[in-house]
C-alpha cells in the first residue's frame, strides 16, 4: 500500500484511519499546499475524472461543481446544494496521474472540483490543521481499495437486515404497525422489518416507549418476531430537558452534555422542544449514551437508526431569543423589499443556524473544543457510541445500526441511509451515483428512502425505485408524515410489486455473498463501470449503470413514462428481464449500445459474460431462504470456473471469510472449498 501522510498544523484526531502511516518528508508531489491561504490545489488534466466525496449531490465524477464537507440537515437534495448529511473528504484523481487524497479533519472543508477554474482542484481548509493522506496506485480502483484498507473494515449488519423494510413517519401505535403487517400479509408481499419513527417514544424522549400506544412493548416485539418481523426504532441525538427523565437527569449530574460559552448545558431544540446534546466526543459520555440502548435491547429490539445527529437544531434558546427581539422591531412597519426579506430570512434562518454551531463545546480528550471545530464527528461518534456498546452488550450477535450523519470511520460501526430525499425521478438517478461514491468511502450498508421521503410518490416511481432498491443492501420504503401513503399495498399493481419484492429474496444469496466478500476484502459492493473496465473510454463516462458484485450490471430506468432505456454494454452480457422469480426472459446482448425495453414491472439484470449468479427460491422472510436449494443464473454452461459463494449463520460477528466460502458450479452444487 503506497500511502503518505502530511501533517498540517495540529490536526484533531478523528480515528478515521486504523493503520499506521508514515509521515512523509519533503513536499507533496501532487499538490501545492499554501498555508497562508489555507488551500491545497492541483491541476487537473482535461479528461481527468475525479471520484469520491461519498454522500454528495451530482455525479459519480465530481468534476464541475463545489462541495462542502459540513454535515447538514437539508431535505432538498437539489444540484445547487453543496452539503448533505455526510462529510467524506476522500477524492481520487484519475487521469494521466492517478492519486487519492483523504483530508482528515473534523472541521468544515470546501472542495472546488474544477468549478472556479476548469482545470484546478482546490481544497479550502478553514484552519490549517489536518492530516493529509496521499494514496498512490496504478488505477483509481486500486487506490480506492488501498484507502479502504486504511480506514478499516466496513460494518456488517445481521442477515435479516438484507430483507425489505417498511417505514413511515406517522405510524402512531401498535395498531398502526399491525395494520402495516396486515397490508403486507394480505398481498403476500415479503417483509422483514417495520421501522418505528419518533412517535413510538414517550414525548420524543430517547430510550422510552409510550405506554399508551404500546401497552406491553416487549410482548409486542416478541409477537412481531414470532411473525418474522423485526421492529427497528429510531434514536435521536437530542435529549429532552425534563425533570424525572433519567437520561436527562444522569446527563446533568455527570456533566455529559455539551456546554455553552458560560459552561452551562447548551440548550437547543428538536422534536421534544428544548434538549441538551450528549457530548458524544467525551469518552465517558459516549459510553454512557451507548449503554442506554440496552433499555431497548432488553425489550427484544435488535436494530436501530440514529437520526438528527448532524446535529440538527431547530433553534437554540439563545438565538431564538435574539430573533424574537428583532422581530419586535418589524411590528407595525411597512415592510418593503429589504425589510420584508430580512424578516423572512431571520425566521427561516433559526434552524441549523451557523452561529449556533460555534456556541457550544465538547470535552474531547480532556480539552474544551468548540463544536464547530469537530462538527463532522458528531454523528460518527453517536453511532460509534451505540456500536461500541453493542460489542460489549451483545458480543455474540450483530445488531442493525445505521445513521443519518457520518464521517469516514463511522462506516466501521454502522451504515447510513441517504436522508430525506423526495419522490422525484431525478433522486432515483442521484441514488445510483451516490451508491458508487459511498462505497468508495466505506459505506456499503446503505440505501435511499424508496419511493422518496418528501413529496407524493406515484406507483410507477415506487416500482422503478424498487428495481434499483432490490440491489441496495439497505432496502427500505420510507416517507414523511403528510405525504401520500406509499406502502407497497397502497397501489393497484399488487402482482407487479410482489414479483419485484420477491426478486430481492430470490437474489439474496448472491447479494449477501457479494456484500460480505466486499466487506471482508475491503472491496466495493457497488462499483462504477470505470472500475471494472478501466480501458474502456465509454464505460468510464457511464453514470447511470453500476456493477453490483462481480457478476451483475444494473441499468435502472429513472424516467417517468419511459418503456425502456439506452444501455451501454462494455462486453457481451446475458440480459434477464425479470418480472418475478418465476417469470423472466433472457437474451444475449453483444458489446455496445442497446435500447432495452423495460415495462414498469420489469427489472433489467445484466450478467457478465462467463459469470454466475446464485439464486434461491425467494421466500417471505430472509429466514425462509433455503441456502441448500440454490440454482444459478448467468453463463451456466460456461461457468466452469464456478462462483465463490459466501454464507454464514447471519447473526454471529464475522471478521474473516474463513470457513464461510466455497465454490459452486452452475447447478448450485458445491465444487470445492477455497482459500480466502
Ligand atoms: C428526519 C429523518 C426522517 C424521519 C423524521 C422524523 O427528517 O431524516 O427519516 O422520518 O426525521 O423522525
Amino acid at each position: 500500500m503506497n500511502v503518505k501522510k502530511y501533517i498540517l498544523g495540529k490536526p484533531i484526531e478523528t480515528e478515521a484511519v486504523v493503520c499506521e502511516v508514515e509521515t512523509a518528508a519533503g513536499s507533496c508531489p501532487y499538490f501545492d499546499m499554501d498555508e497562508e491561504r489555507m488551500e491545497i490545489r492541483c491541476r487537473l488534466g482535461k479528461d481527468d475524472i475525479v471520484y469520491g466525496l461519498g454522500q454528495q449531490v451530482r455525479g459519480i465524477n465530481k468534476r464541475g461543481w463545489k462541495y462542502t464537507s459540513f454535515c447538514s440537515d437539508d431535505p432538498n437534495h437539489t444540484e445547487n446544494k453543496v452539503s448533505l448529511y455526510g462529510a467524506h473528504n476522500f477524492l481520487v484523481v484519475d487521469g494521466e496521474q492517478k492519486f487519492g487524497i483523504f483530508l482528515d479533519t473534523p472541521e468544515k472543508v470546501a472542495f472546488d472540483v474544477g468549478y472556479t477554474w476548469g482545470d484546478v482542484l482546490a481544497i479550502q481548509l478553514f484552519s490549517w490543521n489536518a492530516k493529509c493522506y496521499i494514496i498512490e496506485g496504478e488505477s483509481a480502483y486500486g487506490i480506492v481499495k488501498s484507502f479502504r484498507k486504511m480506514i478499516g473494515q466496513s460494518y456488517i449488519p445481521p442477515k435479516w437486515a438484507f430483507g425489505f423494510g417498511q417505514s413511515r413517519w406517522g405510524y402512531r401505535n401498535q395498531q398502526d404497525i399491525e395494520e402495516v403487517l396486515a397490508g403486507y400479509e394480505e398481498h403476500d408481499f415479503p417483509l422483514d422489518m417495520i421501522y418505528l419513527d419518533i412517535d413510538y417514544m414517550d414525548q420524543y424522549m430517547d430510550f422510552t416507549v409510550d405506554g399508551e400506544k404500546f401497552p406491553d412493548f416487549p410482548k409486542f416485539v416478541e409477537k412481531m418476531k414470532g411473525k418474522g418481523i423485526h421492529l427497528v426504532p429510531i434514536i435521536d441525538a437530542g435529549v429532552k430537558m425534563k425533570e424525572g427523565y433519567d437520561v436527562y437527569e444522569e446527563g446533568i449530574t455527570e456533566g455529559y452534555f455539551c456546554k455553552d460559552e458560560e459552561g452551562k448545558d447548551f440548550v437547543g431544540a428538536v422534536w421534544p422542544g428544548r434538549v441538551h446534546f450528549p457530548d458524544m466526543l467525551n469518552d465517558r459520555a459516549r459510553r454512557w449514551f451507548g449503554e442506554k440502548y440496552k433499555v431497548l435491547l432488553d425489550q427484544g429490539i435488535e436494530g436501530f437508526w440514529n437520526d438528527m445527529n448532524e446535529p440538527a437544531i431547530f433553534y437554540s434558546e439563545k438565538h431564538l431569543g435574539e430573533v424574537f427581539e428583532r422581530l419586535e422591531g418589524y411590528k407595525g412597519q411597512n415592510l418593503d423589499i429589504n425589510s420584508f426579506f430580512e424578516m423572512k430570512g431571520l425566521v427561516q434562518g433559526v434552524s441549523n443556524y451557523g452561529e449556533d454551531y460555534k456556541g457550544f463545546y465538547h470535552n474531547y480528550r480532556g480539552e474544551r473544543v468548540c463544536h464547530e471545530k469537530v462538527h463532522n464527528l458528531y454523528g460518527y461518534y453517536m453511532t460509534r457510541s451505540a456500536g461500541e456498546a453493542f460489542e460489549s452488550l451483545e458480543p455474540d450477535k450483530r445488531i442493525l445500526l445505521f445513521s443519518r450523519a457520518s464521517y469516514i470511520g463511522m462506516h466501521r460501526y454502522g451504515g447510513i441511509w441517504m436522508g430525506d430525499n423526495h419522490s422525484w425521478w431525478f433522486h432515483l438517478l442521484l441514488n445510483i451515483k451516490m451508491l458508487a461514491n459511498l462505497n468508495m468511502c466505506g459505506f456499503l450498508y446503505t440505501g435511499a428512502d424508496l419511493g422518496g421521503f418528501g413529496s407524493d410518490a406515484t406507483e410507477d416511481l415506487l416500482m422503478r425505485w424498487y428495481a434499483l432498491g432490490i440491489f441496495t443492501p439497505l432496502m427500505r420504503n420510507h416517507s414523511a408524515a403528510g405525504t401520500r401513503r406509499q406502502e407497497t399495498y397502497q397501489f393497484a399493481d399488487a402482482e407487479g410489486f410482489r414479483g419485484i419484492l420477491r426478486l430481492r429474496y430470490m437474489l439474496l444469496p448472491y447479494l449477501y455473498s457479494e456484500y460480505m466478500k466486499a466487506v471482508l476484502r475491503d472491496d466495493l459492493y457497488a462499483r462504477p463501470l470505470a472500475f471494472v473496465y478501466p480501458e474502456d473510454e465509454r464505460a468510464k463516462r457511464v453514470e447511470d449503470q453500476l456493477a453490483i458484485g462481480e457478476s451483475i450490471m444494473i441499468a435502472p430506468v429513472y424516467e417517468q413514462n419511459a418503456r425502456g432505456r439506452y444501455v451501454y454494454l462494455p462486453e457481451e452480457m446475458k440480459l434477464y428481464r425479470m418480472r418475478s422469480p418465476e417469470d423472466m426472459d433472457e437474451e444475449i446482448l453483444g458489446k455496445g449500445d442497446h435500447y432495452v425495453r423495460a415495462e414498469v414491472n420489469e427489472v433489467l439484470v445484466f450478467v457478465r459474460k462467463g459469470h454466475l449468479v446464485p439464486v434461491a427460491k425467494a421466500g417471505k422472510r430472509v429466514a425462509d431462504i433455503d441456502m441448500g436449494d440454490l440454482r444459478c443464473l448467468g453463463y451456466v454452461e460456461e461457468g466452469n470456473k464456478g462462483y465463490e459463494l459466501y454464507d454464514d449463520d447471519g447473526y454471529s460477528r464475522i471478521c474473516s471469510l474463513e470457513g464461510h466460502i466455497h465454490v459452486i458450479n452452475g447447478n448450485g452444487e458445491a465444487l470445492r472449498e477455497t482459500d480466502c
